[in-house]
């Protein structure tokens, strides 16, 4: 007897489920994005061909790259159109497959973008599996946030017992997995964050040594206080004053993972701060220290499955603890992404588009 795929189901009994609803960028921001640089557009559901599957997404990564894409300034990868889907990555659901190897109702990791679903020929997709224990860690501590923090603090930062290891930005998806993958290796970590609580979240759940807020009027004095041998590694996520407070406490042979600088990121001058390129080189210079910056996948996409091994390892033992800040509703993905730019915040952001049992 014919039965219905679930697919079929919905789109005879929910008229909203034959609509793809997409999030595309509207106009360019001038600086810090505001929400008429979104639009939020339906199209008709497409249909899957032969060689291809129909992915539903449940969770949307949102994350401070996005930012770059919005601006048509030159940078490593191309900016997203006016008028075309905002970039993304997204752990969906295999809706209907005509596709060996994906199978209905498997997770997928895959760039589908702000929207509700996406056809796919299976390139440059991960199969989760019909189970994965966490779907959305994909997305965070085991996906490119995880993999970032991973393989700047090892291959560039190399830390040794011992040593101090700073990293701003302390309880986002990046800087979180940095400070405990520094107290695994024996480091003492000093994070920044933005206030109080943040900062009581890095040292009593995450294990940090010590976490200061960087909006604090004394930051210079308090990190010096905090880093009494001075600084060895610093993984920068930041830039602006943060950097500031951090550069003369730099010491011979420093190593500085640059991995972002998302005070910058809106093009705010006072964020900039004042000019340091001058004593930067010198200091670099005559400590010897090691600046260099990476591109995630660019640079080590060849090591994500071993670090996807470890790192799964260390979260089943307990060793890194993990903190998403789900929002509900895709339409709301714009006003969630002008907050990660503010530090609003607390841990991975992500989009929960659809309710995992639904997909
Ligand atoms: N190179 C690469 O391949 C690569 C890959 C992934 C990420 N990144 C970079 O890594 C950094 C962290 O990314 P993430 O995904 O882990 O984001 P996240 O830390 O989860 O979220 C961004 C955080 O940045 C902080 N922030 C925002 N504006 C700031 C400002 N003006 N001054 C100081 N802090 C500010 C806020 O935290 P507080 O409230 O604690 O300040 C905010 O919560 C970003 O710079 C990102 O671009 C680079």
């Amino acid at each position: 007897m014919y039965q219905p795929t679930k697919h079929e189901k919905r789109k005879a009994s929910n008229m909203s489920g034959t609509i793809n609803r997409r999030i595309v960028l509207a106009s360019r921001p001038v600086a810090a994005p505001v929400a008429a640089n979104f639009r939020l557009e339906n199209e008709t559901l497409p249909s899957p061909n032969e060689g291809q599957m129909l992915l539903r997404t449940v969770y949307l990564s949102l994350d401070p790259y996005m930012r770059g894409r919005m601006s048509d300034a030159p940078s490593y990868a191309p900016p997203v159109g006016t008028g075309q889907l905002m970039v993304g990555a997204t752990v969906s659901r295999v809706e209907i497959s005509n596709l060996a190897g994906f199978a209905v109702g498997d997770w997928v990791l895959s760039q589908n973008g702000w929207q509700d679903y996406a056809l796919s020929d299976g390139r440059g997709v991960l199969n989760l599996g019909a189970h994965p224990a966490h779907p959305s860690y994909a997305l965070g501590v085991l996906g490119m946030p995880g993999f970032t923090a991973y393989m700047g603090l090892l291959d560039i930062g190399q830390p040794k017992p011992g040593e101090t290891v700073v990293v701003a930005a302390a309880t986002g998806g990046v800087g979180s997995v940095v400070g405990q993958i520094a107290r695994l290796k024996e480091c003492r970590v000093v994070g920044i964050a933005g206030g109080t609580e943040k900062c009581r979240y890095a040292v009593e759940e995450l294990g940090f040594d010590a976490c200061l807020d960087h909006r604090a009027p004394k930051l210079k004095e308090e990190l010096a206080a905090a880093c009494p041998k001075g600084i060895d590694v610093y993984f920068e996520n930041v830039g602006g004053v943060v950097f500031d407070a951090v550069f003369p406490l730099l010491n011979a042979r420093a190593r500085i993972p640059v991995c972002g600088l998302i005070a910058t990121y809106n093009g705010d001058p006072a964020a900039e701060s004042k000019c340091r390129t001058s004593p930067l080189m010198t200091a670099v210079l005559k400590k010897r220290i090691r600046i260099q910056g990476f591109i995630i996948f660019e640079d080590y996409a060849s090591h994500f499955a071993d670090f996807r091994k470890q790192m799964t390892e260390w979260c089943e033992a307990g060793k890194i603890k993990y903190r998403e800040d789900r929002v509900s509703g895709l339409e709301n993905a714009p006003e969630a992404f002008m907050g990660l730019l503010q530090g609003k915040n607390f841990g991975k952001l992500v989009v929960q588009v659809a309710a995992e049992a639904e997909a």
